[in-house]
């Protein structure tokens, strides 16, 4: 079996000064003009989806590195720059100035949101918390073992099995509350779970962290006094994770979601798109990474060397991205995060010592260098999380709370482009051609 190579002869872009710039495509012959179409910030792309119908031809992109599955006018990212905007405020703005309501709002419907559009969603959060006794009871059917993110999924998808179809712009409305209302408790409701302590119910005299906090770590026996430096740490993380264009779990949102899928089930497959350890789970994995360093490789350089070594599978963790080929903009706020809430925290510094020289190592490594692979969202994450209290398993159920408004808010725009359609890419065929059934197999 083997593929023929086709021979793409030319690519090249003309009609300059035309309403319409257009790239050209040779092939076996035939020349194919394919529209060009522009975003705000000058990106440019060849729109193929009329390629197959004249000229037979699909396009072959593993990984979908160079695809563009959508238009979105939520986030923009140049990662060559290290660049992040929501709705086009620079994420480091809206890290110092803003709350994760107020980003949350500015997700969904474009605009930040009037102080009596905040008001309001807060109070409508603050109300939609508690979750049903009889949805409450699922916990328990669960094993105190599992990892609270599958726990998560199972929780969220339940929820299509309480509340009815968002199929309406009030119940659309309605299913947007609910889940970012509910979605700490569930989170907070997985760990109780599995730690075998019974799950809190939320206060509504507290704003969205400290209710989290709260609902964490109070027990019946003993109100949790929420300190507001760790509810303003929380919130500010949530920011920086709140959306980040068609990453893994987004374009996994998108794509369950074009099917018309139900809202809950459609954010429950975000969620387990975003445990893995190459996306979400990458926090856990860098706080673990950081641990073993510190116990057993006794020096970063001993891991680096690992690391780069092509027989071996140990990646340095919270390092490298698809998009970005310079710092990313989330980390360096959260690397200065990091050393001042561990500077107020007390306590050892350990892991934020390895991590610093991990990086410092790196970034003036060969290796890290020739691929551009500086240090993510997650490398820092992890160590904040550990000098806050969170454990170690819920620091990607941390990332989901983040990535739910994003998640939704690209759902809502999918559900709202004119241009909508099923997502359903193509594959080349590469197993046997037709075959006959063995005749000796009865
Ligand atoms: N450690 C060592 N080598 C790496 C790393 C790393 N962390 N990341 C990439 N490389 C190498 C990779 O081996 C490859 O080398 P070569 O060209 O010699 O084969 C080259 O760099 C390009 O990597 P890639 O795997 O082709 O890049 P990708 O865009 O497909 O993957 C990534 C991006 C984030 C999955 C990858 O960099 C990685 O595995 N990083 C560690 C996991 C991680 O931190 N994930 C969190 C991502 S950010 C938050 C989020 O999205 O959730």
């Amino acid at each position: 079996m083997t593929l023929r190579d086709p021979n793409i002869e030319t690519m090249g872009t003309s009609g300059e000064g035309a309403a319409q710039p257009t790239a050209q495509l040779t092939f076996d012959g035939k020349t194919f003009e394919l529209p060009v179409i522009e975003g705000s910030e000058g990106e440019r792309a060849v729109d193929i989806s009329r390629l197959r119908g004249e000229s037979g031809l699909i396009t072959f992109d593993p990984g979908f590195a160079n695809t563009g599955a959508c238009r979105s006018a939520i986030t923009f990212i140049d990662g060559e720059k290290g660049i992040l905007r929501y709705r086009g405020y620079p994420i480091e703005e809206l890290a110092k100035r803003s709350t994760f309501l107020e980003v949350s709002w500015l997700l969904l419907y474009g605009e930040l949101p009037t102080s009596e559009q905040l008001e309001n969603l807060k109070q409508e959060v603050t109300v939609h918390t508690m979750l049903h006794e009889d949805y409450r009871r699922l916990f328990d059917f669960m094993p105190k073992s599992a990892h609270p993110m599958p726990v998560s999924a199972a929780a969220v998808a339940a929820l299509s099995t309480f509340y009815r179809e968002a199929d309406t712009e009030d119940r659309i409305h309605r299913a947007i509350v609910r889940l970012l209302a509910k979605m700490p408790t569930i989170a907070a409701c997985a760990y109780k779970h599995s730690i075998g302590q019974p799950t809190m119910y939320p206060r509504n005299d507290l704003d969205y962290c400290s209710n989290f906090l709260h609902m964490m770590y109070g027990t019946p026996c003993e109100e949790y006094e929420v300190d507001p430096v760790i509810a303003k740490a929380i919130d500010l993380l949530l920011i920086l994770h709140a959306d980040h264009e068609q990453n893994c779990s987004t374009s996994t949102v998108r794509l369950v979601g074009s099917s018309q899928a139900n809202l809950y089930a459609t954010i429950a497959s975000g969620i387990s798109a975003l445990w893995g350890p190459l996306h979400g789970g990458a926090n856990q994995k860098v706080i673990e990474m950081l641990e073993r360093i510190a116990v057993e490789e006794g020096s970063a350089d001993v891991f680096l060397r690992k690391a780069k070594d092509k027989n071996n599978v140990t990646r340095l963790m919270g390092f490298g991205h698809r998009v970005y080929k310079s710092y990313d903009p989330r980390a360096a706020i959260l690397k200065d995060t990091c050393k001042e809430i561990l500077a107020r925290m007390g306590g050892s510094n350990r892991l934020l010592e390895i991590a610093m020289r991990l990086e410092e190592v790196a970034l003036s490594d060969e290796y890290f260098v020739e691929r551009k692979l500086y240090p993510n969202v997650d490398f820092y994450s992890g160590v904040i999380y550990q000098a806050i209290g969170i454990p170690v398993n819920m620091f990607t159920v941390m990332f989901t709370l983040g990535r739910l408004p994003g998640w939704i808010a690209q759902w809502l725009e999918m559900r709202n482009d004119p241009a909508f359609r099923i997502g359903r890419p193509r594959q080349v065929y590469t197993g046997h051609e037709q075959r006959s059934y063995p005749t000796d197999r009865g």
